[in-house]
């Protein structure tokens, strides 16, 4: 095959075939094909698109590139849950508890955040003594054991995705969906799981803005899970402000906790119970969503899933009287306040511009290597469509900086709309695929 040709199809229009998408990412992953010659074929994908055929050869192609996750020796359906990101998003913490309590095992592989967005591991990492770093077999143990393990990424998970993706974001290629979906699916196809219920964002907070086109990605990763053999269902969801109050890593886990008490914001609790009844349905322990549904409001109420959070935080080296005295988590330096400036209501927070206050607070990195700080973050005091009083607190920074904490206020401030009269609602779930 001719590197050359292969661009050239591309980029005249044409449909690659399997072999010729196998060999580019093979080529490139080994390092036989250069970048300058996989960034013009991404390119051309971006400009001339590609078709599902296409789309599923190039996702197969990346999730046979690495470690395929082998849960085989868990019984039962097992269901894993990604969201395409999200500020304030701590849902994990919650539907994935509240899953094993209904009975759906999970063998969960989460990320560290980078940038403004979270990620699970810090969230947990912050509850102290969590592991988040087990063995395979110990991993796979627990599972067996409680029911529910949530670990870092250990396996060599889609090299191929590392590799185009870091390409792709110095080329300008990030946001064509066949790419994306691929990029997504082929390390959620290979983290092992039986069914994969997806959370994908649409707002300022999330990276597909519209709700259009965040409802073309959702039936896009849909059709490649499926078509991969994977039961997929997709959720969209509404990312213009942040998720719940908290932003950070052990202020969301304290929020994860209160929800799970039964406690928490309307919209934290209204989308994990969507997720972790969309995951009882999934994992073949209930017959309809709906009923799935309605088994996560009733673990939420009689306690079992905050006692499944209790047993995995346990499980794994945590400490888990956290969950009755929030004091336990190490506490921050410093808090600031933001005041509101004017009487009204609050019409709109700018998700992003939250998030990077929490970064600059020191709660997220910059880099990979970057440490976090478990008690950095923010507290938004006053949300959407909440009437405020000049002079009113309406957010709170924790920070163990001094000027982190004055270039998160400066944020913060900028990132609150208060007017006369409250905004339209919007809905937090728009639509589910399935
Ligand atoms: N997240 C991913 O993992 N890949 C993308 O392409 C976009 C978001």
């Amino acid at each position: 095959m001719h590197i050359n040709e292969i661009i050239a199809k591309k980029r005249d229009g044409g449909i690659l075939s399997r072999a010729e998408i196998e060999y580019f990412v093979n080529g490139y992953t080994a390092g036989m094909i250069p970048d300058y010659q996989m960034s013009a074929l991404l390119m051309a994908v971006f400009i001339r698109k590609m078709n599902r055929d296409e789309t599923l050869a190039l996702t197969e192609a990346m999730l046979h590139s690495g470690d395929i996750v082998d849960l085989s020796e868990i019984p039962g359906i097992k269901v894993d849950k990604h969201s395409t990101g999200g500020i304030g998003d701590k849902t994990t913490l919650i539907v994935a508890p509240i899953a094993a309590a209904c009975g759906v095992p999970i063998a969960k592989m989460s990320g560290r955040g980078l940038g403004f967005t979270g990620g699970t591991v810090d969230k947990l990492e912050s509850i102290p003594g969590f592991r988040t770093g087990l063995e395979t077999a110990n991993f796979i143990r627990q599972v067996h054991e409680i029911g529910i393990a949530v670990i870092g990424q250990t396996a060599n998970v889609a090299p191929a995705d590392k590799k185009i993706y870091a390409l792709r974001d110095v080329t300008a290629t990030v946001e064509d969906l066949s790419l994306i979906t691929s990029s997504i699916m082929s390390k959620k196809l290979a983290a092992g799981s039986d069914a994969i219920v997806l959370d994908v964002k649409c707002g300022r907070g999330a990276f597909t803005e519209t709700e259009e086109k965040a409802l073309q990605l959702a039936m896009q990763m849909v059709e490649i899970g499926n078509a991969a053999g994977k039961k997929t269902i997709a959720a969209v969801t509404d990312m213009d402000c942040p998720l719940g109050r908290a932003v950070g890593n052990s202020v969301e886990v304290i929020e994860a906790i209160e929800t799970l008490k039964g406690k928490g914001p309307a919209d934290i609790t209204e989308l994990s119970v969507l997720l972790a009844g969309l995951m009882v349905f999934c994992g073949g322990r209930a017959k309809t969503p709906e009923d799935g549904k309605a088994q996560a409001v009733q673990a939420l109420r009689n306690g079992t899933a905050l006692q499944k959070l209790a047993q995995l935080i346990t499980a794994q080296g945590g400490d888990a009287a956290v969950a009755e005295n929030y004091s336990l988590f190490k506490q921050p330096r410093l808090k600031r306040v933001v005041i509101a400036q004017r009487d009204g209501y609050v019409t709109g927070i700018d998700a992003r511009a939250v998030g990077i206050a929490s970064q600059l607070a020191g709660a997220g990195r910059m880099r990979k290597e970057d440490a976090v700080d478990s008690s950095a973050g923010v507290f938004l005091h006053k949300k959407r469509n909440e009437a405020v009083g000049r002079g009113d607190v309406i957010a709170e920074i924790f920070s163990d900086s001094e000027t982190g904490a004055e270039s998160a206020h400066e944020v913060l401030t900028e990132a609150y709309t208060i007017d006369d009269s409250p905004a339209a609602e919007s809905a937090l779930i728009k639509r589910i695929i399935m």
